[in-house]
């Protein structure tokens, strides 16, 4: 043994932050947490919800893992949470008859994006962490573990994350190394008894939240032959951090590869063009042209790079993770029916609508990391917001008529149908 994990039975961010925040692990041990980030129906729903698309294809949807007994399957066939099995219970008494036992792992990436409740909820509360250590660029990321294996499919690994872990249902056991134990030159080991005598372990249960810093090397693994569902939260902090932070500048990225590596190459439109040089001329000489897969995503950069280009980007993505409080990409907009007159609508008392004018003068305005344009100006959207934001929600008609009339009122009409579909503003009845 070369550490152990301190036990705390109340939670802060302020004491949480100055203990232990980069510096070492810490299990909350059935802490009151306010608000409680993940509630099990809200974490069925987006389990079920991330395995959709597997029940339309047979495919296992390329953010989502299942390992059983150590072989990853690529056929999602029935192994995948669905709606019918109503709760984990109901999903794990399937899969041990159709499994006859065997263990078992299901690991859903991105899994924020899954559910708009489970998202807001856990944004509303890391808020309170954001505040003192500042909002991660590149966005936390949030995963779902469930099982009975052993240990995690990855073996022992160290990530570019530092991680806080929510115990939901059964006992887990996360195992901990201050340093790497190996001298190989690998980076994950999934055969490690050698190293377990160096490791330091603590148990985790429902309601328990374990944190561990990014330098710490770790595995997971039951602690009994229950299954164990947990969801883990990613908060970027070692390793190509401006690199990440350049690429979503440029452009919006894959969700799907936020957690593996990426490339600059991969995100400027030219995969096609040759990027090898011809021979040398008849003088022996190199042309001193670049070949077009170089040149193509330089002249890219370069029109990028353009301060009055860059600018409404600039304020594109900022104003999209303000608003997504460090929980990108938030989950897809939803097409609500049209509004009526008559219906009755306030803003989300967690959301944040932000907007600022953009190069062609008119208003980009974001809300739940979502983004759209209006032709109104700034005195419009403080009314419309503000009237939005009153005690108690008020009549379509009502709202519109707080912006100047004419054609203000449509484009007022356009903006609240946007902001509901971002889950910002609520229809009440
Ligand atoms: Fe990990």
């Amino acid at each position: 043994m070369n550490g152990s994990v301190p036990v705390e039975t109340t939670f802060s961010w302020s004491t949480f932050v100055q203990k232990y925040w980069d510096r070492s692990p810490v299990l909350f041990r059935s802490p009151s947490l306010s608000p409680a980030p993940f509630a099990a129906g809200d974490v069925f729903r987006a389990a079920v919800h991330g395995s959709r698309s597997a029940r339309l294809d047979g495919h296992m949807p390329s953010h989502a893992q299942f390992t059983l007994e150590r072989m990853q399957r690529d056929v999602a066939h029935d192994l995948l949470p669905a709606a019918e099995d109503g709760s984990f219970d109901g999903y794990d008494s399937r899969l041990a008859t159709r499994l006859d036992g065997r263990r078992h792992a299901l690991v859903i990436n991105s899994f924020h994006t899954f559910d708009p409740a489970l998202w807001s909820r856990e944004r509303t509360f890391f808020a309170g962490l954001w505040d003192i250590v500042g909002l991660p660029l590149t966005g936390a990321i949030t995963t779902l573990f469930h099982g009975t294996y052993e240990h995690s499919p990855v073996g022992v690994h160290k990530d570019r994350f530092a991680t806080f872990m929510f115990g939901l249902r059964g006992r887990k056991r996360m195992r901990f190394w201050s340093h790497r134990p190996w001298d190989e030159p690998v980076s994950t080991k999934v055969d490690y008894a050698d190293h377990r005598s160096e490791s330091f372990a603590a148990e985790i249960g429902p309601g328990d939240v374990l944190y561990w810093p990014a330098d710490y090397y770790h595995v997971g693994e039951s602690a009994t032959t229950a299954p164990a569902t947990s969801v883990n939260v990613g908060v970027p902090r070692h390793d190509h951090h401006v690199g990440y932070e350049l690429e979503t500048l440029i452009a919006d990225i894959d969700p799907d590869r936020l957690t593996g590596g990426s490339s600059l190459d991969t995100l400027l439109p030219c995969h096609e063009a040759p990027v090898a040089a011809a021979g040398p001329r008849a003088d022996g000489l190199l042309s001193a042209a670049l070949p077009e897969g170089l040149s193509a995503p330089v002249r890219t950069l370069h029109a990028f790079a353009q301060p009055d280009r860059m600018a409404d980007r600039v304020t594109t993505v900022s104003l999209r993770r303000w608003t997504a409080g460090g929980f990108e990409p938030a989950p897809a907009p939803v097409s609500p029916p049209p509004l009526a007159d008559t219906d009755l609508l306030r803003a989300d008392p967690h959301a944040q609508i932000l907007w600022a004018r953009d190069s062609n003068g008119s208003t980009l305005c974001a809300a739940n990391g979502h983004h759209t344009t209006t032709p109104l100006k700034n005195s419009d959207m403080l009314q419309l917001t503000e009237a939005l934001t009153s005690t108690r929600p008020v009549e379509v008609a009502a709202l519109l008529e707080a912006v100047s009339p004419g054609l203000q009122r449509g484009a007022a009409r356009t903006l609240l149908q946007r902001l509901e579909s971002f889950g910002a503003v609520r229809r009440h009845s």
